[in-house]
């Protein structure tokens, strides 16, 4: 039978499953549709993993904006990134990944999108830099940027020319020694500028460059951009006019594992000057008491004023983001805008005409856009333009619409374009309409109910199974987040997709109990000191709720999982009465013992969810501790643990900790473990080796591995499972 008998069972009994795991990881995966100058046509990447070759490809693919039809550009995996050159609508400038004359470095070449075929290399650039951005200045010259490593004397950072130490030891003297899954060294982030020459009217047909770039982060002691681990674009932003770069950094002066602060620093393009501070302690703008992380620096279209976010509290990751203008070379307060909406934005952007922001922000478990006037005061409330699913990126087009990507449960990709007057105005594509492995997904896939949750009404998502039939009756599937100030929204994950989950024969019940964003800073805030409180007591009302009024739901035979906060969450309800019942839990990266979020990276977190130290203010910590006694010796429903080595966020010993417990005390019980995955499992083969395990945990207990035939069952598992039991 071999590796692969699960899968094509699975496959066989494709008219009961909608969308396996291995089509859901398999499926095509596209990026954000960026609009050419007059918005005609858009650009985007994709990339697809095959489990028959084991192998990625990736190539690049042209949207027409009238009829939505896309042509492939190019399937040459060198190139990495492409920008519109902004001179006319098919110009464009693109990352080769191959540098011909230095090992690990990049090229920058001009192409066009009618030929591919003739572009040219523009640039050598001398290290593996990436996140480019680049504007046509008013001189016909390029200013670009593009981030990459940073040595401290601000050389750019190639891995490939570096020489390797005889010994592998590190050494700190001050704490932040990991984050996420490295570890610290003396190399950094950094923004780096650079120009391309424009061609000669006599000779030159071509832009060129020396190929000289510009550090322009290092020369300020503890300047880092963009801020890692997702070192994410949106971190720093070139002005229209080529001048000015602002970005991101955490503050420089104080110690980065104790505080989420951060500050938007401005630099010339060229480096000519060290970059300053609009918002830092010393800037003459600060808005007073705003002392939290910074975000998403956008300059206006006349280069004049850069609107950003910030959030108040200075070691809260999960603060309410507020929304400021600021005018370049001003000594003004900053201007606060719409200050009172309770809502936090993600991301902001000013609108063509110069006059509004636009911003997605998460709402009532969806990411919808929102537009706001530059001006508003205080007191204004801005209204959503756009709906159903969640928004992951946006971009200008010349009327004020917007060229938006997003996702929905029920679909991985879509593009339309919204107004912010007339809402969604044109659906351009959707995965679900194109992928043969996304066939059959839509929108009545899922629905949602609200119920009365501890202090205030609680929401929550119902996922369907392929085929449901609300006069029969399926296993529950009970869905808790991580964050824990995160939500399940209406978007598409690759590691929790609720419809797999479904898809085996469950309907998926995700709720978005207390700390969950999008409903108001208030109930985000009220996990604080109360993790197994509130959130738990939301989580039994859930449950209650649907074993009440939800006949098609069968809760005596359900199963429940959780990542993270929501791994925390399994491993606390394992130990209270909630746990009794389920009939199989999963937790992946999940704290155990509460004392250990000491050895955690980010010590803001836990100063901040438990309200001070663990030397001053242990209670807070053992308040709700799934590893106290009182509560370990419930423990009797069978618990997959999933734990990873380079989870450094939550080391891999709560892991190990909670099943060794659960082993010690004769609790039906198994350990996975991926010693190359972080806080998240991302190798599409470790992927489905991990829906492989999970499902077939789930299915064995609530029954579906004996009632459907189709369903995942860990009779298949693939890898050989080690058990010394004698
Ligand atoms: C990428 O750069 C290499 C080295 O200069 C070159 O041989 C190759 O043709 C380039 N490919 C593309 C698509 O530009
Ligand atoms: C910067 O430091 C690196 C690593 O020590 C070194 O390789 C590089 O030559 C230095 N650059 C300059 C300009 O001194
Ligand atoms: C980091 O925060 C802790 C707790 O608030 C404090 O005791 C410690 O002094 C801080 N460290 C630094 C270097 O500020
Ligand atoms: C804004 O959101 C509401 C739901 O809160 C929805 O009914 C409405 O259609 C949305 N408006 C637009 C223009 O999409
Ligand atoms: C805000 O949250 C607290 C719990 O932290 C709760 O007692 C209070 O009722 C909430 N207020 C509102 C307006 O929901």
């Amino acid at each position: 039978m071999g590796a692969r008998r699960w899968l094509s069972l699975v496959a066989a009994a494709s008219a009961a499953l909608a969308m396996t795991p291995e089509q859901m990881i398999s499926a095509p995966r596209r990026g954000e549709a960026v609009p050419n100058p007059s918005g005609n046509a858009a650009l985007f990447s994709a990339s697809q993993y095959s489990f028959d070759t084991h192998k990625a490809k990736s190539w690049w693919e042209l949207m027409d904006l009238k009829t939505g039809k896309t042509t492939t550009l190019t399937e040459d995996s060198d190139v990495s990134e492409i920008v519109w050159l902004g001179t006319d609508d098919s110009s464009i400038l693109y990352i080769n990944s191959t540098n011909a004359e230095t090992p690990g470095g990049v090229e920058l070449w001009i192409s066009n999108t009618h030929k591919f075929a003739d572009g040219y290399k523009a640039a050598s650039l001398p290290a593996p830099l990436s996140g480019l951005k680049a504007v046509t200045t008013h001189s016909g010259d390029v200013h670009y940027v593009v981030n990459g490593k940073s040595w401290p004397n601000g050389t750019a950072y190639n891995e490939n020319l570096a020489t390797k130490p005889l010994s592998s030891a590190r050494i700190y003297d001050s704490v932040y020694v990991r984050h996420w899954d490295y570890w610290l060294s003396t190399t950094f982030n950094a923004v780096f500028s650079g120009t391309l020459k424009k061609p000669s009217v006599h000779g030159h047909h071509h832009y060129s460059s020396d190929g000289e770039i510009n550090n322009l982060v290092y020369k300020i002691k503890n300047l880092e951009s963009p801020y890692p681990p997702y070192a994410e674009t949106s971190d720093y932003d070139l002005s229209p006019n080529g001048k000015w770069v602002a970005f991101k950094s955490k503050a420089p002066e104080l110690p980065k594992a104790n505080y989420t602060a951060s500050y938007i620093y401005l630099s010339p393009h060229d480096g000519s000057e060290k970059p300053f501070a609009i918002n830092g302690p010393d800037s003459p703008g600060t808005p007073k008491g705003f002392k939290g992380d910074s975000a998403s620096p956008s300059f206006s279209p006349d280069s004049r004023h850069i609107a950003y976010l910030q959030m108040k509290k200075i070691k809260y990751e999960a603060d309410r983001n507020r929304m400021f203008v600021y005018t370049i070379g001003s000594k003004k307060t900053i201007r606060s805008v719409a200050e009172g909406w309770d809502r936090s934005p993600g991301s902001i952007k000013w609108a063509a005409d110069g006059k509004n922001l636009l911003v997605a922000a998460d709402d009532k478990a969806r990411t919808r856009m929102f537009a706001v006037p530059a001006h508003a005061d205080h007191h204004y409330k801005p209204q959503n333009f756009t709906d159903g699913g969640s928004v992951s990126a946006y971009y200008l087009l010349r009327d004020s619409s917007v060229l938006v990507t997003g996702s929905a449960i029920w679909t991985n990709w879509n593009v339309y374009i919204a107004n912010p007057m007339k809402g969604v105005i044109k659906e351009l594509a959707s995965a679900n309409e194109i992928d043969p492995e996304l066939k059959g997904l839509g929108p009545s896939n899922i629905d949602e109910f609200y119920f009365k949750g501890d202090f205030t009404d609680i929401q929550s998502w119902i996922i369907y199974p392929e085929g449901f039939d609300k006069s029969k009756t399926y296993p529950l599937c009970f869905y808790v987040h991580g964050g824990p100030q995160g939500a399940w929204g209406d978007s598409w994950s690759s590691r929790w997709n609720p419809k797999v989950f479904a898809d085996q024969g469950y309907v998926v019940i995700a709720p978005n109990p207390t700390a969950s964003v999008g409903f108001g800073q208030n109930l985000t805030d009220a996990i604080q000191n109360n993790w197994g409180g509130s959130p738990y007591i939301d989580l039994v009302k859930c449950w209650e709720y649907v074993r009440d009024n939800i006949p098609y739901i069968d809760t005596t035979n359900g199963v429940a999982a959780g990542a993270s906060f929501g791994g925390f969450m399994v491993n606390w309800i394992q130990g209270n009465p909630l746990g009794r019942k389920f009939k199989a839990l999963v937790t992946h990266d999940g704290a155990f013992i509460m004392d250990n979020m000491i050895a955690t990276e980010e010590l803001w977190f836990p100063q901040r969810e438990f309200d001070g130290t663990i030397w001053n203010d242990r209670d807070n910590y053992r308040r709700y501790d799934p590893s106290a006694p009182e509560h370990i010796l419930q423990f009797s429903t069978p618990h997959l643990i999933i734990h990873s080595d380079l989870d450094f966020r939550l080391p891999v010993t709560e892991g190990l900790a909670i099943f060794n417990v659960l082993q010690e005390r004769g609790v039906p019980s198994r350990l996975l473990n991926f010693p190359d995955e972080n806080h998240w499992v991302t190798n599409p083969e470790n992927s489905l080796v991990w829906h492989q395990q999970v499902l077939g945990w789930l299915n064995k207990y609530s029954g579906i591995a004996e009632s459907n035939s189709g369903a995942v069952s860990l009779d298949d598992t693939v890898i050989p499972v080690v058990d010394y039991n004698p």
